[in-house]
């Protein structure tokens, strides 16, 4: 764990798992959790773009902030099926996730794409959760390293960062991704210690780094205990109010 004074952080990614409703209810129901967990931890849930706004504001003044799961990166106009980092922002997002491996490997999301939607979410006063991570067979073949520090190049090169808005980045590799196979937290503490100095070198700011990938109540202490590893971004196991607030208590704990 980091020095003693600072908080982790447990982002939760709701995907397309959970309808309106059932992103409301689970609202309500961490709402009421909230006063008593967030003291220690920075708590972020990221529903779909359908209840952003209700979501935000069930969850308005409960010390969770809300984010969005991908935003466009022009600010309005003809983008069919698009929604825009300010139109997040105004409804009460304070963070995206940007390129998320299933945008990047569903959707074909480049780097280029990547960086674009990085700084329309920096204009718009967003903070962006830039997730990178490799392929099982990326891994294989020992270039996770490179392929790392080549998704945070093409994001961070000659960006400025405004002073307001942290660094974020979630190490997600592809292969831990919803598999129940869980990177082993060695090797994830050891990539963290390399993205933090590439970070650093590209946008002059110290960055948080999370984990993502398989994180469930059982595995989580193990990947914070690390020393390069500030909090967590987890999909499955957060959208389940139990396994959400034994994740939660095992951070706080
Ligand atoms: P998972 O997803 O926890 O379901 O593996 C993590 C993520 O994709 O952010």
């Amino acid at each position: 764990m980091t020095s003693s004074n600072s908080r982790l952080y447990f982002f939760a990614n709701w995907k397309m798992y959970l309808d309106h409703l059932e992103s409301l209810a689970l609202a309500e129901q961490l709402k009421k959790e909230a006063s008593v967990i967030s003291k220690g931890l920075e708590l972020v849930v990221f529903p779909s773009a359908l209840s952003l706004a209700a979501v935000s504001q069930t969850l308005s003044e409960s010390g969770i902030a809300v984010g969005a799961q991908n935003v466009y990166w022009t600010d309005r106009g003809g983008y069919t099926g698009e929604i825009s980092s300010s139109m997040a922002q105004a409804v009460g997002a304070r963070y995206v996730l940007i390129g998320h491996s299933e945008r990047r490997h569903i959707f074909k999301e480049t780097n280029h794409e990547v960086r674009q939607k990085l700084e329309a979410a920096l204009t718009a006063g967003l903070t962006p959760v830039l997730c990178v991570g490799e392929t099982k067979e990326e891994k294989m073949s020992g270039q996770t390293i490179e392929v790392i520090e080549a998704q945070l190049r093409s994001a961070y090169m000659d960006l400025s960062w405004p002073a307001a808005l942290k660094v974020v980045v979630a190490y997600e590799p592809v292969w831990a991704i919803s598999t129940g196979n869980a990177c082993e937290p060695v090797a994830a503490g050891k990539t963290a210690q390399r993205i933090q100095p590439a970070v650093l070198a590209l946008t002059k700011r110290e960055p948080i780094v999370l984990y993502g990938g398989s994180v469930r109540p059982n595995n989580v202490k193990s990947f914070v205990a690390e020393t390069h590893i500030q909090g967590v971004l987890v999909g499955q196991a957060s959208v389940n109010y139990d396994s959400w607030k034994a994740i939660a208590d095992e951070l706080g704990a």
